[in-house]
């Protein structure tokens, strides 16, 4: 039998993963709605989906995907809340709305809190997941094989954790690439060509991040491998050590984890 899923809210991460699952798997029937129907329309024709008019009738859906913006969900939840099938599985991918403020607003029982990242788009996501108690271990197999191929998922037990994982997973990729815009804005300013620049510093932090994904050595060990006692290396680090890079990178954490708190309570 088909899945019937729909995608409420078109934007980026929506369509990085609906993109990413259409190609993988060609029988979900998508559906898409947004507010204007511009988005739900671009989107609706790379995926082979349907654009939803209105939200009027919900009743025949297995998957929900709620991918609008936690400001937007109030108006959204004003539509639908009360028509969706008690059968019918709502995963949220909103950064900081609770479970629970889902399952009231909406006034359906069986809701998945996910926090994803872009690389879904390329089929190599990283999601967290949180089931409320309501899904069966069947619901949670359904959910876990819409996104396995194109995600590894970690199921977490409780949103607290939920939300101290949320700056890592969610915000990450830009963290990452903030960095890695660093040292190409740098090479290009001394000389370097920009694409060169480019490949060279995303190609020398995919493999590294692979090797250390694959290395069961601690992190330190990594770095110690890499540096030799007054060389290159050695150099570099040392600015950082002297600039206290960790208390940065703590502190940045600390305000996405804020803002992620500030966001679960409006
Ligand atoms: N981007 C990321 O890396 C990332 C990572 C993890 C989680 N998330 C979460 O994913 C969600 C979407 O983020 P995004 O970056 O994809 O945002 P986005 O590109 O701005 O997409 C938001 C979408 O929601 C639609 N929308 C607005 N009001 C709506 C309503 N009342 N009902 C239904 N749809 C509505 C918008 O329509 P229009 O196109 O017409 O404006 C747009 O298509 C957010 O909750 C965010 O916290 C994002």
């Amino acid at each position: 039998m088909k899945l019937k899923c729909l995608v409420l809210g078109c934007g980026k991460m929506a369509s990085a993963i609906t993109i990413a699952k259409s190609q993988k798997e060609k029988t979900i029937e998508f559906y898409c709605y947004t507010p204007s129907k511009t988005s739900a329309k671009i989107l609706a024709e790379k995926i082979h989906g349907k654009v939803m008019d209105d939200l009027s009738s919900l009743n025949s859906f297995d998957l929900i995907l709620v991918a609008c913006k936690p400001q937007q969900f109030a108006e959204l939840a004003e539509q639908i809340n009360h028509k969706i099938a008690s059968h019918t599985i709502v995963v949220s991918i909103m950064a900081g709305v609770r479970v629970e403020q889902v399952i009231s607003s909406l006034a359906t029982p069986k809701v998945v809190r996910i926090m994803p990242n872009t690389p879904i788009a390329i089929a190599k996501g990283v999601n967290l997941v949180y089931f409320s108690q309501d899904l069966s271990i069947q619901d949670r197999e359904l959910v876990h094989s819409f996104f396995q191929d194109i995600a590894t998922s970690f199921d977490v037990s409780n949103q607290d954790e939920f939300d101290r994982l949320t700056p890592i997973v969610g915000s990450g990729p830009a963290l990452l690439y903030y960095f890695f815009n660093g040292y190409i804005q740098h090479l290009i300013q001394n000389g370097i060509e920009a694409n060169l620049a480019h490949n060279i510093v995303t190609s020398v932090f995919a493999a590294s991040a692979h090797f250390a994904h694959q290395a069961d050595r601690p992190m330190e060990q990594l770095i110690s491998d890499v540096t030799s006692k007054a060389g290159i290396t050695f150099a570099a680090l040392n600015v950082f050590e002297q600039k206290d890079l960790n208390k940065l990178i703590s502190q940045s954490y600390q305000a996405a984890y804020h803002r992620n708190h500030e966001l679960n309570l409006k």
